[in-house]
């Protein structure tokens, strides 16, 4: 499970990764949607056990400030062939959002096998994933995000073709690190089920 962080104060940083990696969630992405993203990914990176990413990458420039940022990993809500290219000439691992089969077809052409699906539940939710990958074989995985609950995250997790699933409820509401790592917990005993 990959928590999606939307963190608006950077004094934050450090104690929500510190919670998140000692509820056993180690994968975390930061989302450029606030100022202080940037320094937030540089914080949390500091952590031991944080293997940190930039998510809401939207073009090149974004990937780039990202990636001086220390970000390990990039995560898109969509694709686009610059942005595709750019991750490949940084050489840092890229999930890009897809919607639809023309999305995945272009990813595969890109060369590009592991998808963000997004928004997951707008889009039809499991039954719309189950028909869009019976398409694309198992060698297409995806990482659901968007609208994705405590409750539903193991029925996704359960698909043969989700790798893993992505949401912000870990982190929701004001921070407390005690709750952070509690629901940290839950989420990552789904994934070991
Ligand atoms: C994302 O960027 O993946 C989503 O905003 C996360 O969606 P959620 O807030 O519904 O979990």
């Amino acid at each position: 499970m990959m928590p999606v962080l939307v963190v608006k104060d950077v004094s934050l940083a450090r104690p929500m990764a510190e919670a998140l990696v000692a509820g056993g969630l180690s994968t975390l992405e930061v989302t450029l949607r606030t100022p202080c993203a940037l320094e937030v990914i540089q914080e949390m990176s500091k952590v031991e056990g944080a293997l940190v990413g930039a998510g809401t990458v939207l073009n090149p420039d974004d990937l780039e400030r990202a990636v001086k940022a220390g970000s390990q990993f990039i995560v898109s809500p969509g694709l686009t062939a610059p942005l595709a290219q750019a991750a490949k000439a940084h050489d840092v691992p890229f999930l890009p959002g897809v919607a639809n089969a023309g999305d995945i077809m272009r990813g595969l052409d890109l060369g590009l096998s592991r998808f963000k699906f997004f928004p997951a539940v707008t889009n039809g939710g499991i039954p719309a994933l189950k028909s869009l990958a019976s398409v694309f074989g198992t060698n297409v995985r995806f990482c659901p995000t968007g609208g994705i609950t405590e409750q539903t995250a193991a029925d996704w997790l359960a698909l043969p073709t989700v790798s893993c699933v992505g949401g912000s409820w870990v982190t929701a509401g004001e921070f407390d690190a005690e709750k952070v790592r509690q629901r940290a917990t839950a989420a990552a005993l789904l994934q070991q089920n």
